[in-house]
């Protein structure tokens, strides 16, 4: 991928993935994504990969590296363009990338395609559900209001907690949510979550369950009274997360599986991040 890939990037991914956040219209959908996009191609550009025909790119991959992780970020082929190999060639180019990685981790969606891509590279299939909803606030913990607005300064206690729970910290990805309208939310030295400005809870790590509790109700109140709130990919290892969310009266969803591969850490207690795991 070229800079001048980005937006046939995007196209491709528009026409057969992303889909428009709650009370977001396409051109902010569009300028986030581009962004994303933009960022993980100056971070990871051996990870970018498109194909194209006729000068119009019609697929994508693009994979990220953080000490030792590879984490698949986008992956898209054109509609017409599916089920003829596309794919296939296109994360094998991404997982070149992370041929000396010790992990790999896949969020997958619920498409057919994908999960048989990934299962057939080798990952191994974690199935997951995702909570959303308009959240009953009256269960919030007292300690929820010693979660603090750390903004910057909260980063390296995010990359460390990060780092305990998948082994890799989140490096330029967290800087990357706060210049994009993000709130990084902490308690004590034991949890962090980032909460976006459309109410989704972005990325959680925590020392412990109970400190990764006090957090999410913390961001789920922050989103404000009325608000939808979301976080996704929630796998067996995250019941915590899924009495908050029931406690929270949130509605239980399937979600895509994520899937694993080599040394990912416990990743718990962890709620990933779609573009950056
Ligand atoms: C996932 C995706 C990128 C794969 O691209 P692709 O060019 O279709 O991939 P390929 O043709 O190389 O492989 C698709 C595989 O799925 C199989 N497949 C296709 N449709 C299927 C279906 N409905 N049920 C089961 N298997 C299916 C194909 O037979 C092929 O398997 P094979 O190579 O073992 O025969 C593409 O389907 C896509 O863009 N999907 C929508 C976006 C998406 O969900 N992206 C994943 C983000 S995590």
């Amino acid at each position: 991928m070229r800079p001048d890939d980005v937006e046939g990037a995007y196209r491709v991914a528009r026409g057969v993935l992303f889909a428009r956040g709650p009370g977001e219209d396409e051109d902010r959908l569009r300028e986030r994504q581009l962004r994303r996009i933009g960022h993980l191609l100056q971070t990871d550009a051996g990870g970018a990969w498109v194909a194209d025909r006729d000068d119009e790119v019609v697929g994508v991959a693009q994979a990220l590296l953080r000490e030792g992780l590879w984490g698949l970020s986008l992956y898209a082929v054109e509609a017409s363009e599916q089920g003829r190999g596309l794919g296939r060639r296109l994360l094998e180019a991404a997982l070149r990338y992370g041929a000396r990685a010790r992990g790999h981790i896949v969020l997958s969606t619920e498409q057919p395609a994908a999960m048989r891509r990934y299962s057939r590279a080798g990952l191994d299939l974690r199935p997951c559900v995702a909570a959303a909803g308009i959240a009953d606030l009256r269960a919030v913990p007292d300690e929820a209001a010693r979660v603090q607005d750390a903004g910057a300064a909260g980063i390296p206690l995010a990359d460390a907690l990060g780092r305990a729970i998948r082994g890799a910290g989140h490096g330029p990805d967290l800087p990357w949510f706060l210049q994009n309208g993000a709130r990084l939310l902490v308690f004590e030295e034991r949890a962090f979550a980032m909460l976006a400005a459309n109410g989704k809870v972005v990325l959680l790590a925590a020392h412990d369950d109970g400190a990764a509790r006090v957090v999410l109700w913390a961001a789920i109140a922050a989103a404000g009274p009325g608000a939808t709130v979301a976080f996704d990919f929630l796998t067996a290892d995250q019941q915590w997360a899924i009495r908050v969310a029931l406690d929270a009266n949130l509605a239980l969803s399937p979600d895509g599986p994520i899937f694993t591969r080599g040394q990912v850490g416990p990743l718990r207690p962890y709620l990933p991040s779609g573009p950056f795991l």
